[in-house]
């Protein structure tokens, strides 16, 4: 049997942070659902395609061949890790991430990947949708004003400017999209552990999750 590891949580929580950290430990497949979306909508992006052109979007989908290597996406070879991390795709990426058929088809191809890999995934609807089943669940959470801080760190280290205010700004917006859309909003699953990680170092997130999946529950 697979081992599943569902992380949840809004924007700038430390769940990618945290979920490569707890996949090295336990020899698990990072699997970064959002990396995902992102790409959707570079491609779509890069055709000029609208959120509203749903079946152009579907094809251009279906021609997507997605896999994770050191923790990168690759999309039809290329490693695009970068150009999906971008504030121009951070901005425009939940207009197609809340489009249903787009939804139906990633939420596949993740399935597939948890029944060939030993997984660990992050996103918005692990824990509700796409592994219902996990054998364990969290939802990672912090305040608005930390998340803000913690992307406008990273972005400086990688030279974009940006601006703290715009940054809050963003992720108050997407928190509202990802928990109002119609489709698989981010909502913490019945049976997932919440842990608050605004006054944790990331080693402290790492430690809490580990002792619950050393302890098996
Ligand atoms: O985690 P992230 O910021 O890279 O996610 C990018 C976008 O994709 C964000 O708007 C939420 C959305 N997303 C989603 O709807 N479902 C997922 N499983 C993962 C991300």
């Amino acid at each position: 049997m697979k081992i599943s590891v569902a992380i949840d949580g809004p924007a700038g929580a430390g769940k990618s942070t945290i979920a490569k950290l707890v996949g090295k430990e336990y020899n698990l497949m990072y699997i970064n659902t959002g990396a995902m979306y992102r790409a959707v909508a570079l491609k779509a992006a890069e055709n000029n395609l609208s959120p509203e052109q749903i079946n152009e979007i579907c094809s251009i989908v279906n021609d997507m061949e997605m896999h994770f290597e050191n923790d990168d996406l690759i999309l039809n070879g290329e490693n695009v890790q970068d150009q999906i991390t971008t504030p121009e795709i951070s901005n425009i990426v939940s207009n197609y991430a809340s489009i249903p058929e787009v939804r139906t088809m990633l939420v596949k191809l993740q399935r597939d990947m948890s029944y060939k890999f030993n997984v660990i995934m992050d996103g918005r609807d692990i824990g509700t949708v796409v592994l219902e089943d996990a054998n364990f669940k969290f939802f990672l959470t912090a305040s608005p004003e930390e998340r803000a801080n913690r992307r406008f760190k990273e972005l400086n280290n990688r030279n974009i400017e940006c601006s703290y205010d715009q940054i809050l700004q963003d992720i108050i917006e997407r928190d509202y999209k990802d928990t109002h859309r119609a489709t698989d909003p981010l909502r913490k699953a019945d049976d997932a552990i919440e842990i608050d990680t605004t006054s944790l170092d990331i080693n402290g997130v790492v430690r809490t999750i580990s002792e619950y999946i050393k302890k098996g529950k």
